[in-house]
Protein backbone atom coordinates (compact mmCIF):
# COMPACT_ATOMS: atom_id res chain seq x y z
CA UNK A 1 0.00 0.00 0.00
CA UNK A 2 2.61 2.57 1.14
CA UNK A 3 5.17 2.19 -2.26
CA UNK A 4 2.23 2.32 -4.19
CA UNK A 5 0.84 5.37 -2.66
CA UNK A 6 4.25 6.67 -2.88
CA UNK A 7 5.29 5.95 -6.80
CA UNK A 8 1.63 7.46 -7.77
CA UNK A 9 2.59 10.50 -5.65
CA UNK A 10 5.61 10.83 -7.69
CA UNK A 11 4.06 10.41 -10.99
CA UNK A 12 1.47 13.49 -10.19
CA UNK A 13 4.67 15.64 -9.49
CA UNK A 14 6.32 14.66 -12.57
CA UNK A 15 3.25 15.57 -15.04
CA UNK A 16 2.76 18.54 -13.75
CA UNK A 17 6.95 19.45 -13.54
CA UNK A 18 7.58 21.83 -16.31
CA UNK A 19 11.12 21.92 -16.87
CA UNK A 20 12.48 24.58 -14.72
CA UNK A 21 9.06 24.85 -11.44
CA UNK A 22 5.89 22.67 -11.21
CA UNK A 23 2.43 23.69 -11.52
CA UNK A 24 -0.41 22.91 -9.01
CA UNK A 25 -2.76 21.33 -11.15
CA UNK A 26 -3.54 20.82 -14.96
CA UNK A 27 -5.73 23.26 -16.37
CA UNK A 28 -7.40 25.06 -12.79
CA UNK A 29 -4.01 26.47 -12.14
CA UNK A 30 -1.62 26.55 -14.92
CA UNK A 31 1.26 28.49 -13.27
CA UNK A 32 4.09 28.94 -10.39
CA UNK A 33 2.34 29.36 -7.58
CA UNK A 34 4.21 31.09 -4.16
CA UNK A 35 2.99 28.72 -1.30
CA UNK A 36 2.38 25.54 -3.08
CA UNK A 37 5.80 25.40 -4.25
CA UNK A 38 7.37 25.61 -1.35
CA UNK A 39 5.41 22.64 -0.22
CA UNK A 40 5.94 20.95 -3.60
CA UNK A 41 9.68 21.12 -2.88
CA UNK A 42 9.17 19.40 0.44
CA UNK A 43 7.84 16.32 -1.70
CA UNK A 44 11.10 16.99 -4.86
CA UNK A 45 13.07 16.70 -1.60
CA UNK A 46 12.49 13.17 -1.34
CA UNK A 47 12.67 12.30 -4.77
CA UNK A 48 15.50 14.68 -6.03
CA UNK A 49 17.31 17.25 -4.31
CA UNK A 50 18.16 19.72 -7.53
CA UNK A 51 14.37 19.32 -8.35
CA UNK A 52 13.35 21.14 -4.94
CA UNK A 53 16.47 23.91 -5.50
CA UNK A 54 15.00 24.45 -8.72
CA UNK A 55 11.69 25.04 -7.70
CA UNK A 56 12.60 27.89 -4.89
CA UNK A 57 15.19 29.78 -7.83
CA UNK A 58 12.20 29.49 -10.34
CA UNK A 59 10.15 31.07 -7.53
CA UNK A 60 12.44 33.78 -6.78
CA UNK A 61 13.14 34.88 -10.49
CA UNK A 62 10.10 36.37 -10.03
CA UNK A 63 11.11 38.58 -6.71
CA UNK A 64 10.32 42.17 -6.90
CA UNK A 65 13.29 44.92 -6.20
CA UNK A 66 11.49 45.54 -2.92
CA UNK A 67 12.12 42.15 -1.24
CA UNK A 68 8.36 41.15 -2.44
CA UNK A 69 7.83 37.78 -3.53
CA UNK A 70 4.52 37.24 -5.50
CA UNK A 71 2.10 34.33 -5.35
CA UNK A 72 2.08 33.49 -9.21
CA UNK A 73 4.76 33.80 -11.59
CA UNK A 74 4.08 33.77 -15.10
CA UNK A 75 6.69 31.68 -16.74
CA UNK A 76 4.30 30.61 -19.51
CA UNK A 77 1.74 30.96 -21.47
CA UNK A 78 -1.71 29.45 -20.34
CA UNK A 79 -5.46 30.37 -21.13
CA UNK A 80 -7.04 28.07 -18.67
CA UNK A 81 -6.86 30.69 -16.06
CA UNK A 82 -7.93 33.89 -15.04
CA UNK A 83 -7.30 36.72 -13.84
CA UNK A 84 -4.16 35.99 -16.21
CA UNK A 85 -0.68 38.48 -16.39
CA UNK A 86 -3.04 41.01 -18.22
CA UNK A 87 -5.10 41.49 -15.28
CA UNK A 88 -2.85 41.04 -12.70
CA UNK A 89 -0.61 43.82 -14.31
CA UNK A 90 2.78 43.75 -12.45
CA UNK A 91 4.22 46.42 -14.86
CA UNK A 92 2.13 49.15 -13.38
CA UNK A 93 4.68 48.80 -10.35
CA UNK A 94 7.64 50.45 -10.29
CA UNK A 95 9.58 47.60 -8.24
CA UNK A 96 8.08 44.58 -10.13
CA UNK A 97 10.67 42.18 -12.30
CA UNK A 98 10.44 41.59 -16.12
CA UNK A 99 8.85 38.56 -15.94
CA UNK A 100 5.42 39.13 -15.33
CA UNK A 101 3.69 37.97 -12.07
CA UNK A 102 0.58 38.92 -9.85
CA UNK A 103 1.10 41.60 -7.74
CA UNK A 104 -0.02 40.30 -3.91
CA UNK A 105 1.82 37.75 -2.21
CA UNK A 106 0.98 34.25 -0.34
CA UNK A 107 2.20 32.94 3.04
CA UNK A 108 5.39 33.07 3.42
CA UNK A 109 6.63 29.54 4.05
CA UNK A 110 9.65 29.70 2.29
CA UNK A 111 11.57 30.41 5.37
CA UNK A 112 10.75 27.31 7.04
CA UNK A 113 10.80 25.04 3.84
CA UNK A 114 14.56 25.95 3.41
CA UNK A 115 14.84 24.28 7.61
CA UNK A 116 13.33 21.24 6.27
CA UNK A 117 15.59 21.15 3.19
CA UNK A 118 18.81 21.57 5.58
CA UNK A 119 17.33 18.91 8.16
CA UNK A 120 16.72 16.50 5.75
CA UNK A 121 19.45 17.13 3.37
CA UNK A 122 22.63 18.93 5.50
CA UNK A 123 24.67 15.97 4.71
CA UNK A 124 24.85 16.70 1.13
CA UNK A 125 27.22 18.93 -0.43
CA UNK A 126 24.88 20.80 -2.56
CA UNK A 127 22.76 21.88 0.01
CA UNK A 128 24.73 24.65 1.80
CA UNK A 129 25.21 25.97 -1.62
CA UNK A 130 21.76 26.27 -2.04
CA UNK A 131 21.50 27.80 1.21
CA UNK A 132 23.86 30.19 0.54
CA UNK A 133 22.66 31.45 -3.13
CA UNK A 134 19.09 32.27 -1.47
CA UNK A 135 19.07 33.48 1.70
CA UNK A 136 19.38 36.68 1.48
CA UNK A 137 16.66 36.86 -1.18
CA UNK A 138 13.97 35.17 1.50
CA UNK A 139 15.37 37.89 4.37
CA UNK A 140 14.58 40.58 1.96
CA UNK A 141 11.17 39.03 1.75
CA UNK A 142 11.14 39.28 5.43
CA UNK A 143 12.28 42.76 5.58
CA UNK A 144 9.84 44.13 2.75
CA UNK A 145 6.80 42.74 5.17
CA UNK A 146 8.31 43.87 8.36
CA UNK A 147 9.24 47.51 7.22
CA UNK A 148 5.71 47.85 4.14
CA UNK A 149 2.91 45.66 6.49
CA UNK A 150 3.14 46.32 9.98
CA UNK A 151 1.77 50.36 10.04
CA UNK A 152 1.99 50.25 14.09
CA UNK A 153 5.36 48.51 14.66
CA UNK A 154 3.03 45.35 16.12
CA UNK A 155 5.06 42.38 14.93
CA UNK A 156 2.15 41.46 13.14
CA UNK A 157 1.87 41.72 9.23
CA UNK A 158 -1.41 42.71 7.02
CA UNK A 159 -2.48 41.03 4.62
CA UNK A 160 -4.55 42.91 1.55
CA UNK A 161 -6.28 40.28 0.04
CA UNK A 162 -8.23 37.17 0.53
CA UNK A 163 -5.89 35.92 -1.50
CA UNK A 164 -2.84 36.50 0.32
CA UNK A 165 -4.32 34.15 3.02
CA UNK A 166 -4.12 31.14 1.20
CA UNK A 167 -7.80 30.29 2.16
CA UNK A 168 -9.55 32.00 -0.53
CA UNK A 169 -13.25 32.08 0.02
CA UNK A 170 -12.95 31.42 4.17
CA UNK A 171 -16.37 32.31 5.98
CA UNK A 172 -13.91 35.42 7.68
CA UNK A 173 -13.86 37.49 4.97
CA UNK A 174 -17.78 37.83 4.53
CA UNK A 175 -17.55 40.64 7.37
CA UNK A 176 -14.95 42.46 5.21
CA UNK A 177 -17.07 41.53 1.99
CA UNK A 178 -20.21 43.48 3.45
CA UNK A 179 -17.91 46.57 3.64
CA UNK A 180 -17.27 47.07 -0.12
CA UNK A 181 -19.48 48.31 -2.55
CA UNK A 182 -17.33 46.30 -5.68
CA UNK A 183 -18.73 46.81 -8.89
CA UNK A 184 -20.91 44.11 -10.69
CA UNK A 185 -18.34 43.34 -13.36
CA UNK A 186 -19.15 40.50 -15.91
CA UNK A 187 -15.92 38.02 -15.59
CA UNK A 188 -15.09 35.86 -17.39
CA UNK A 189 -14.59 33.36 -14.63
CA UNK A 190 -12.80 29.86 -15.79
CA UNK A 191 -12.39 27.60 -12.81
CA UNK A 192 -15.61 27.09 -12.92
CA UNK A 193 -15.22 25.39 -16.65
CA UNK A 194 -12.77 22.71 -14.27
CA UNK A 195 -14.96 22.78 -11.23
CA UNK A 196 -18.39 22.47 -10.30
CA UNK A 197 -19.29 26.07 -9.33
CA UNK A 198 -20.75 24.89 -6.05
CA UNK A 199 -17.49 23.57 -5.04
CA UNK A 200 -16.01 27.11 -5.60
CA UNK A 201 -16.27 31.19 -4.43
CA UNK A 202 -19.35 32.45 -5.54
CA UNK A 203 -19.36 35.40 -8.42
CA UNK A 204 -20.03 37.90 -6.13
CA UNK A 205 -17.22 37.35 -3.86
CA UNK A 206 -14.99 37.04 -6.91
CA UNK A 207 -16.22 40.71 -8.22
CA UNK A 208 -14.77 41.80 -4.66
CA UNK A 209 -11.64 40.28 -5.26
CA UNK A 210 -11.16 41.30 -8.80
CA UNK A 211 -12.15 45.02 -7.31
CA UNK A 212 -9.13 44.58 -4.77
CA UNK A 213 -6.78 43.76 -7.92
CA UNK A 214 -7.76 47.14 -9.40
CA UNK A 215 -7.53 48.92 -6.89
CA UNK A 216 -4.15 47.89 -6.31
CA UNK A 217 -3.46 48.72 -9.70
CA UNK A 218 -4.81 52.63 -9.86
CA UNK A 219 -2.29 52.86 -6.58
CA UNK A 220 0.46 51.24 -8.76
CA UNK A 221 0.96 48.08 -6.11
CA UNK A 222 2.13 51.19 -3.97
CA UNK A 223 2.19 49.67 -0.19
CA UNK A 224 1.39 52.91 1.14
CA UNK A 225 -0.98 53.54 -0.63
CA UNK A 226 -2.87 50.47 -0.01
CA UNK A 227 -2.53 50.57 3.64
CA UNK A 228 -3.86 54.01 3.47
CA UNK A 229 -6.65 52.62 1.25
CA UNK A 230 -7.14 49.25 1.07
CA UNK A 231 -10.66 48.12 2.43
CA UNK A 232 -9.49 44.54 3.14
CA UNK A 233 -6.41 45.35 5.28
CA UNK A 234 -6.11 41.95 8.02
CA UNK A 235 -3.65 40.37 10.27
CA UNK A 236 -4.47 36.85 10.00
CA UNK A 237 -3.06 33.96 12.10
CA UNK A 238 -1.77 31.55 9.49
CA UNK A 239 0.10 33.97 7.40
CA UNK A 240 2.26 35.32 11.08
CA UNK A 241 2.26 31.90 11.76
CA UNK A 242 4.24 31.26 9.00
CA UNK A 243 6.12 34.24 9.07
CA UNK A 244 7.51 33.44 12.44
CA UNK A 245 7.91 30.02 11.82
CA UNK A 246 10.30 31.21 8.68
CA UNK A 247 12.28 33.28 11.20
CA UNK A 248 12.77 30.74 13.01
CA UNK A 249 14.80 28.83 10.44
CA UNK A 250 16.24 31.87 9.28
CA UNK A 251 17.93 32.47 12.44
CA UNK A 252 19.07 29.10 12.39
CA UNK A 253 20.58 29.07 9.32
CA UNK A 254 21.39 32.46 9.00
CA UNK A 255 23.62 31.20 12.11
CA UNK A 256 25.21 28.63 10.06
CA UNK A 257 25.90 30.89 7.49
CA UNK A 258 27.38 33.50 9.68
CA UNK A 259 24.82 35.98 8.95
CA UNK A 260 24.61 37.54 12.06
CA UNK A 261 23.33 41.41 11.45
CA UNK A 262 20.12 39.51 9.52
CA UNK A 263 20.30 36.54 12.86
CA UNK A 264 20.12 39.82 15.38
CA UNK A 265 17.36 41.40 13.45
CA UNK A 266 15.12 38.44 12.45
CA UNK A 267 15.15 37.88 16.40
CA UNK A 268 14.39 41.14 17.16
CA UNK A 269 11.60 40.84 14.68
CA UNK A 270 10.20 37.13 15.84
CA UNK A 271 10.36 37.80 19.90
CA UNK A 272 7.69 40.74 18.85
CA UNK A 273 5.96 38.67 16.75
CA UNK A 274 4.93 35.76 19.21
CA UNK A 275 4.29 37.96 22.16
CA UNK A 276 1.66 40.51 19.87
CA UNK A 277 0.16 37.17 18.04
CA UNK A 278 -0.21 35.96 21.52
CA UNK A 279 -1.59 38.85 23.17
CA UNK A 280 -4.03 40.41 20.46
CA UNK A 281 -5.14 37.25 18.39
CA UNK A 282 -5.95 34.31 21.12
CA UNK A 283 -9.69 34.16 21.96
CA UNK A 284 -9.82 32.26 24.81
CA UNK A 285 -13.94 31.63 24.63
CA UNK A 286 -12.99 30.09 21.30
CA UNK A 287 -10.33 28.13 22.33
CA UNK A 288 -8.39 29.54 19.13
CA UNK A 289 -6.16 32.28 17.08
CA UNK A 290 -8.23 34.65 15.62
CA UNK A 291 -8.07 37.40 12.67
CA UNK A 292 -7.75 41.22 12.95
CA UNK A 293 -9.43 43.18 10.81
CA UNK A 294 -6.67 45.83 11.01
CA UNK A 295 -9.00 48.59 8.22
CA UNK A 296 -12.04 48.57 10.50
CA UNK A 297 -10.43 47.78 13.82
CA UNK A 298 -11.91 44.99 15.14
CA UNK A 299 -11.60 41.26 15.97
CA UNK A 300 -12.99 38.72 13.25
CA UNK A 301 -14.11 36.09 16.00
CA UNK A 302 -13.85 32.79 13.97
CA UNK A 303 -11.83 30.44 14.41
CA UNK A 304 -10.67 28.10 10.97
CA UNK A 305 -7.86 25.35 10.42
CA UNK A 306 -5.66 28.37 9.93
CA UNK A 307 -6.10 29.09 13.93
CA UNK A 308 -3.86 25.55 14.51
CA UNK A 309 -1.10 26.56 12.69
CA UNK A 310 -0.11 28.52 15.75
CA UNK A 311 1.54 25.10 16.78
CA UNK A 312 3.76 25.07 14.01
CA UNK A 313 5.39 27.95 14.99
CA UNK A 314 5.41 26.94 18.44
CA UNK A 315 3.50 30.22 19.67
CA UNK A 316 1.55 29.21 22.25
CA UNK A 317 2.67 27.81 25.78
CA UNK A 318 1.61 24.28 26.48
CA UNK A 319 -1.13 25.07 28.94
CA UNK A 320 -2.02 27.25 25.57
CA UNK A 321 -1.75 24.41 23.15
CA UNK A 322 -3.94 21.81 25.28
CA UNK A 323 -6.35 24.55 25.76
CA UNK A 324 -6.32 24.58 21.68
CA UNK A 325 -6.49 20.94 21.16
CA UNK A 326 -9.05 20.37 22.70
CA UNK A 327 -11.02 21.49 19.73
CA UNK A 328 -9.98 18.05 18.48
CA UNK A 329 -11.17 15.83 21.26
CA UNK A 330 -14.69 15.80 20.68
CA UNK A 331 -14.71 19.75 20.26
CA UNK A 332 -16.01 21.83 17.59
CA UNK A 333 -13.97 20.23 14.75
CA UNK A 334 -13.95 16.58 15.71
CA UNK A 335 -17.71 16.80 16.43
CA UNK A 336 -18.79 15.25 20.25
CA UNK A 337 -19.00 11.84 18.31
CA UNK A 338 -16.10 12.21 16.33
CA UNK A 339 -18.20 12.63 13.08
CA UNK A 340 -15.66 14.84 10.77
CA UNK A 341 -12.35 14.18 10.06
CA UNK A 342 -9.27 16.40 10.37
CA UNK A 343 -9.49 19.08 9.92
CA UNK A 344 -12.37 20.97 8.56
CA UNK A 345 -11.10 24.12 7.03
CA UNK A 346 -14.01 26.33 9.03
CA UNK A 347 -15.77 25.10 11.91
CA UNK A 348 -17.96 22.88 11.88
CA UNK A 349 -20.86 24.31 14.19
CA UNK A 350 -20.50 27.15 12.53
CA UNK A 351 -23.77 28.51 10.25
CA UNK A 352 -21.34 29.07 7.21
CA UNK A 353 -19.78 26.03 7.29
CA UNK A 354 -20.29 24.28 3.60
CA UNK A 355 -18.30 21.12 3.58
CA UNK A 356 -17.90 21.49 0.10
CA UNK A 357 -17.05 24.62 -1.12
CA UNK A 358 -13.46 25.08 -1.57
CA UNK A 359 -12.32 27.01 1.70
CA UNK A 360 -15.55 26.85 3.73
CA UNK A 361 -15.18 23.47 5.21
CA UNK A 362 -13.52 20.73 2.93
CA UNK A 363 -10.03 19.23 4.36
CA UNK A 364 -7.13 20.71 2.90
CA UNK A 365 -3.55 18.67 2.98
CA UNK A 366 -1.11 21.44 3.41
CA UNK A 367 -3.20 22.50 6.29
CA UNK A 368 -3.04 19.19 7.99
CA UNK A 369 0.43 18.88 7.44
CA UNK A 370 1.16 21.79 9.21
CA UNK A 371 -0.89 20.57 11.85
CA UNK A 372 0.63 17.31 11.77
CA UNK A 373 3.87 19.08 12.94
CA UNK A 374 2.47 21.44 15.10
CA UNK A 375 1.03 18.47 17.34
CA UNK A 376 4.12 16.45 17.18
CA UNK A 377 5.89 19.65 18.44
CA UNK A 378 3.91 19.70 21.55
CA UNK A 379 3.78 15.90 21.85
CA UNK A 380 0.42 15.52 21.26
CA UNK A 381 1.38 12.08 19.43
CA UNK A 382 -2.17 10.75 19.51
CA UNK A 383 -3.98 13.45 17.92
CA UNK A 384 -0.95 13.94 15.54
CA UNK A 385 -1.11 10.15 14.41
CA UNK A 386 -4.99 10.95 13.64
CA UNK A 387 -4.51 13.83 11.44
CA UNK A 388 -2.06 11.88 9.27
CA UNK A 389 -4.14 8.81 9.76
CA UNK A 390 -6.89 11.06 8.50
CA UNK A 391 -4.81 12.88 5.53
CA UNK A 392 -3.62 9.32 4.36
CA UNK A 393 -7.23 7.82 4.22
CA UNK A 394 -8.21 10.66 1.69
CA UNK A 395 -5.13 9.77 -0.34
CA UNK A 396 -5.62 5.93 -0.42
CA UNK A 397 -9.18 6.19 -1.32
CA UNK A 398 -9.70 8.97 -3.55
CA UNK A 399 -6.19 9.88 -4.52
CA UNK A 400 -4.48 13.55 -4.51
CA UNK A 401 -7.14 16.03 -4.85
CA UNK A 402 -7.35 19.43 -3.69
CA UNK A 403 -9.36 19.22 -1.15
CA UNK A 404 -11.63 16.73 0.71
CA UNK A 405 -15.22 16.65 2.45
CA UNK A 406 -15.18 16.35 6.37
CA UNK A 407 -18.18 14.75 7.20
CA UNK A 408 -17.65 10.55 8.15
CA UNK A 409 -21.43 10.10 7.52
CA UNK A 410 -21.30 10.98 3.78
CA UNK A 411 -17.72 9.29 2.89
CA UNK A 412 -19.56 5.79 2.20
CA UNK A 413 -21.43 7.57 -0.67
CA UNK A 414 -18.65 9.66 -2.11
CA UNK A 415 -16.14 8.52 -4.82
CA UNK A 416 -13.24 11.11 -4.99
CA UNK A 417 -12.23 14.93 -3.55
CA UNK A 418 -13.01 18.40 -4.36
CA UNK A 419 -11.59 20.49 -6.66
CA UNK A 420 -8.27 19.77 -8.34
CA UNK A 421 -7.20 16.04 -9.14
CA UNK A 422 -3.36 15.26 -9.09
CA UNK A 423 -3.22 18.32 -7.17
CA UNK A 424 0.88 19.01 -6.63
CA UNK A 425 1.32 19.56 -3.09
CA UNK A 426 -1.42 16.86 -1.76
CA UNK A 427 1.09 14.48 -3.38
CA UNK A 428 4.30 16.12 -1.89
CA UNK A 429 3.15 16.36 1.35
CA UNK A 430 1.89 13.09 1.25
CA UNK A 431 5.21 11.76 0.38
CA UNK A 432 6.64 13.31 3.24
CA UNK A 433 4.09 12.01 5.66
CA UNK A 434 5.03 8.56 4.55
CA UNK A 435 8.98 9.52 4.18
CA UNK A 436 10.05 12.15 6.77
CA UNK A 437 9.86 9.84 10.17
N1 LIG B 1 -6.28 30.19 -5.22
C1 LIG B 1 -6.61 31.23 -6.15
C2 LIG B 1 -7.46 30.75 -7.25
O1 LIG B 1 -8.33 29.97 -7.00
C3 LIG B 1 -5.47 32.01 -6.65
O2 LIG B 1 -4.44 32.19 -5.79
O3 LIG B 1 -7.35 31.17 -8.37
Amino acid sequence: MIIDIRQRAIEVLENNWKDYFTIPCEGLYPFQWNWDSGFIALGWMHIDLERAFTEITSLLSGQWANGFIPHIIFHNDSDTYFPGPEIQASHVSIHAPVIPTSGITQPPVLGFVLGELYAFAKADSRTLLFLKKVYDAIYNYHHYFYTHRDPHGEGLVYICHNWESGTDNSPVWDSIWDTMDSPAYDLKRKDNLHIAASHRPSNREYQHYIHLIELFKEWKYDDALITEKSPFLVQDPLFNAMLIASNESLIQIGEILGKNDQVAQLKTWNTLSRKTYNDKLYNKELKGYIYYDLRNDRPINHISSSSFTALFAGIPDQERASEIVSNFEKGSFSGPNDEYFLCSSFNPVSIHFDPKRYWRGPVWINLNWLIYRGLKRYEKEKLAETIKKDTLYFMNTYGFYEYFDPRKTVDAGLTKGYGGANFSWSAALTLDLILNT
